[in-house]
């Protein structure tokens, strides 16, 4: 306890959320020039291969024993250590991308300013308002034309029900792109693109109260037109408050270019300023203090390994408090077992790297024989406490699974529940039938491919998906409903989890809101509780 505090008090651990394509790899490349970086690891390197297709991505997982789909970088800027959490997205949209966000204190999400707020985004930023972290706004691509800027802010606000501050603002886009002014600073920094991919250009700061040469570098229509906005936006915006951006209820909005690297040192500077060191954590038995108490950490993520000649496991955990020793004994505590930490490395996309120390706020990903679950808790022998739980996503996608061979009915639960422990997958039953039926359900569709290939692969067992009309599943909240008694529409379907807690299968939202209508008293969570 107490000298490492320093260590713990510069760290900042965010998640980075977009929707593909609005520039979440260009901008965590371009944070990276600005920091030495410590650990590169994956999202950048792994980029290319983060598009490929189903196929090409299960060899890429069995050559390297480990996911492509999410990494950790780590680097130091300006006295900060920053641990950015990539979120996978595309096709490797699974329920770890939301669970990456229950590791992170704050969140950064990106908006294609030419798109606004995309489906993506939208869903994952769902799961940032339920945990209350901080949620930073980089409008991207100004350089391109862009939606007008207070519609795109108005969108944010009705779309995400959050309220907006913008901490700059743009002048122009796309080819008129002239700059941002910093309401902060009453200064215009023009916009220059000649450096394209290095740090950034020569961009000159000019206050506003300098109008000549304001009007010199950006015309007199555009200062025009920045001072009338000047003046609606202190109006009309929210104010820049602290708590409440802390809190999660207000987000700073920066406006900039990720690929031309404009504006993405003044976010970066900004935002440091704002967000939190290594928030507290929940446990059982209260808060628990990052600098004041001993190691401790939980499981947020579990990665099996695709290489049948290992089939290890990695269990990702997150570092709530304290210092972690290498060589120091820790407790299990689901398992109540007191143990090493096996080959604790930092996560990375294609390499490994051991580490023999890490502090509150960090990632590590360690050697794990099959003991650990999403959730549980890491931390010294002396001390008896688990954090609370990470909730069940909500799956989008459903099918039926058979297995085709019946004899093989033994190995196919088995591997179905082995690998639904892990969290790769969500199992569920016919509300009134036993295990004869099994419903699959997944948050992002490659997630079947890879319940197959394994089922085949480690298990010897092949299966028949049969797909599902059903996109919506909702968690019944009040457990004194009679599920008997419900009444829903007719494509509703009533299931139940392993540990037998009732739910719903809806094909369309209408479908949802008819049957809360229909029952009353009806609470429905988007979120299953562990
Ligand atoms: P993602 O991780 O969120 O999926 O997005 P990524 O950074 O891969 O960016 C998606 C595409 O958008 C890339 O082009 C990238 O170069 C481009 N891009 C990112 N930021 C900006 C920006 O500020 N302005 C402009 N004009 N483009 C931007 P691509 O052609 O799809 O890929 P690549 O071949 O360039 O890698």
């Amino acid at each position: 306890m107490g000298n490492y505090a320093d260590e713990i008090n510069k760290r900042r651990t965010f998640a980075i959320i977009s929707h593909p394509d609005a520039g979440k790899t260009t901008l965590t490349e371009k944070f990276l020039l600005y920091g030495g970086a410590i650990n590169l690891a994956g999202s950048v390197k792994g980029k290319a291969t983060a598009r490929h297709a189903v196929s090409d991505w299960m060899e890429i997982e069995k050559e390297r024993g480990i996911s492509v789909t999410s990494s950790v970088l780590q680097f130091e800027y300006d006295g900060f250590c920053i641990n950015i959490l990539d979120t996978p997205g595309h096709q490797d949209f699974s329920e770890d991308t939301y669970r990456t966000l229950m590791a992170a204190d704050s969140a950064v999400m990106v908006i294609d300013a030419s798109k606004g707020v995309e489906a993506q985004t939208r869903k994952l930023f769902k799961v940032c308002v339920m945990r209350h972290i901080p949620i930073f706004t980089f409008i991207n691509k100004m350089d391109r034309d862009a939606n007008d800027t207070f519609t795109l802010l108005d969108e944010i606000e009705k779309e995400l029900g959050i309220a907006t501050c913008p901490i700059n603002w743009p002048i122009g886009s796309g080819k008129s792109f002239k700059g941002v002014y910093e309401r902060e600073s009453k200064c215009v920094i023009t916009y220059s693109d000649t450096e394209k991919g290095t740090k950034e250009g020569h961009a000159t700061r000019i206050p506003i109260g300098e109008e000549n040469v304001l009007t010199e570098h950006i015309g007199e229509e555009y200062k025009a037109q920045l001072f009338d906005e000047i003046e609606l936006l202190d109006g009309a915006s929210a104010e820049y408050d602290l708590e409440r951006i802390q809190a999660g209820d207000l987000t700073p909005v920066f406006f900039g270019s990720a690929l031309t690297n404009f504006g993405v040192e003044i976010f970066l500077k900004h935002f440091l300023a704002m967000t939190t060191t290594p928030l507290p954590r929940r446990a059982d038995i209260g808060l628990i203090d990052p600098v004041e108490n001993d190691f401790s950490a939980f499981v947020f993520k579990i990665q099996a390994n695709m290489n049948k000649a290992h089939r290890d496991r990695v269990a990702f955990m997150r570092i709530c408090s304290g210092r972690f020793d290498a060589g120091a004994e820790v407790k299990h505590v689901q398992g109540g077992k007191v143990m090493r930490l096996s080959q604790p490395q930092q996560i990375m996309a294609d390499e490994r790297k051991i580490l023999n120390e890490a502090y509150a706020g960090d990632i590590i990903g360690v050697f794990d024989p099959g003991i650990f679950s999403i959730g549980d808790t890491i931390c010294m022998p002396k001390e008896q406490f688990e954090y609370e739980g990470i909730p069940t996503f909500a799956p989008e996608h459903f099918a039926r699974v058979r297995q085709i061979d019946t004899m093989k009915r033994k190995q196919f639960v088995k591997g179905i529940t082995q690998i639904a422990q892990e969290g790769a997958i969500q199992i569920f039953q016919e509300y009134n039938t036993g295990m004869e039926e099994i419903i699959v359900g997944v948050v992002g569709v490659l997630q079947f491919d890879v319940l197959k290939y394994r089922l085949e692969n480690e298990y010897n067992v092949e299966i028949k998906l049969e797909n599902l009309p059903y996109e919506h599943i909702r968690w019944i909240e009040n457990k004194e409903i009679d599920l008997d008694k419900l009444t829903g529409t007719s494509d509703m379907k009533k299931i139940k989890d392993l540990k037998g807690n009732p739910l719903l299968l809806f094909v369309n939202q209408w479908s949802i809101g008819m049957t809360i209508e229909r029952n009353d008293g009806l609470e429905l969570s988007e979120f299953g509780r562990n």
